[in-house]
């Protein structure tokens, strides 16, 4: 199934790789093609918000650009918001107590917090609210253990409204013609083997299909392999001495940047070449390019939501 056609995609990967700048990307390039799409920050780093130029984004979606309403989730909130739907507990203003409890219940038993911040997004899909959620989520070390909790609390608690929950969760999630899971890399190496692992673990332990893999940051081929000629020959001997003599020694930093460009090229070409060897067949790379402009925020998303659109239109 086409990525921008699943209703709900998951994205993770390794910290600080992109995973909310093409998060961001994602939903404004579903945003432009009409569909109505929520997008949201499931850590409380706040650099969705800045994504989209707002300075915070609150629990109940903000519509920040046409057709895309952005949200950070809270699982206070979220508690809040189940109980009021599913237990028919009209208002609960401070959660006070409760939320004490629900705090140490959600401690001790593994997967409460997770099934509850998923479980409103999952929701949203359910009840058609959006064409498309887009979650902007939790890094590699976390993400097994929210897209697994539907699974292990549907396995502890087997009848009843929780278990009920679990399982149109489950059902959403585990069908890849609804559900995908994007992972962001850079072509480094630490980044490569990283997600190559979580590849594996995402398809061994969870239920989720794996829609693609994005390599952000990919730097462009400045020079191909005439212009390394070119600076080889420039680099030494006669041609050396009389760029030296005609210029001055500021030559030998002009040769070193370009020396440096090629090799910083080819090693994450080096990296992207072991990234799609370890990938089982079927999942596909898409590219995005190092942005060297100085744009932040909306401006940004929109620059990697053109690249994308391009890998995936
Ligand atoms: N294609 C790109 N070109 C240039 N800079 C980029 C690109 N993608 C992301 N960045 C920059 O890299 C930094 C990290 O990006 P981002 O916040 O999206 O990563 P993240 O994976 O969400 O990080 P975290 O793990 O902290 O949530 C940001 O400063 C962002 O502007
Ligand atoms: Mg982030």
């Amino acid at each position: 199934m086409p990525l921008l056609d699943r209703r709900l995609v998951v994205v993770s990967g390794k910290g600080g790789t992109g995973k909310t700048t093409v998060s961001a990307a994602l939903a404004v390039l579903a945003s432009r093609s009409g569909k109505r799409v929520l997008i949201c920050e499931m850590d409380a780093k706040g650099s969705l918000a800045a994504a989209f130029d707002v300075g915070s984004l609150p629990f109940d979606a903000v519509e920040v650009s046409p057709n895309l309403f952005a949200m950070a989730m809270n699982t206070e909130d979220s508690l809040r918001e189940y109980l009021r739907r599913f237990a028919h507990i009209p208002f609960v203003g401070r959660l006070g107590v409760l939320a004490r409890t629900f705090d140490f219940v959600a401690d001790a038993a593994p997967g409460v917090k997770e099934i509850l911040s998923l479980g409103k997004l999952c929701y949203e899909v359910r009840e058609r609210h959006y064409d498309m959620v887009i979650v902007d989520g939790v890094a590699t070390g976390h993400v097994i253990a929210q897209l697994a909790a539907p699974d292990v609390i549907g396995e502890l608690i087997k009848v009843g409204p929780v278990h009920e929950q679990t399982r149109w969760m489950r059902e959403i999630l585990a069908d890849p013609a609804q559900c995908g899971v994007v992972l962001v890399t850079t072509p480094e190496e630490m980044p490569v083997v990283e997600t190559a692992e979580l590849v594996d673990q995402i398809r061994a332990q969870t239920q989720v299909d794996v829609a693609a893999i994005v390599a952000n940051r990919v730097l462009p081929e400045l020079f191909g392999r005439n212009d390394e000629m070119v600076f080889d020959a420039l680099g030494h001997g006669a041609a050396l001495d009389a760029l030296h003599a005609a210029i001055g020694g500021e030559v030998d930093a002009v040769l070193e940047g370009a020396r440096l460009a090629v090799t910083m090229r080819r090693g994450g070409a080096a990296q992207l070449e072991t990234l799609r060897d370890r990938l089982p067949a079927g999942i596909g790379v898409l590219y995005v390019p190092e942005l060297f402009s100085r744009s932040t925020g909306r401006r940004s998303a929109e620059l990697v939501a053109d690249a994308l659109g391009e890998e995936l239109l």
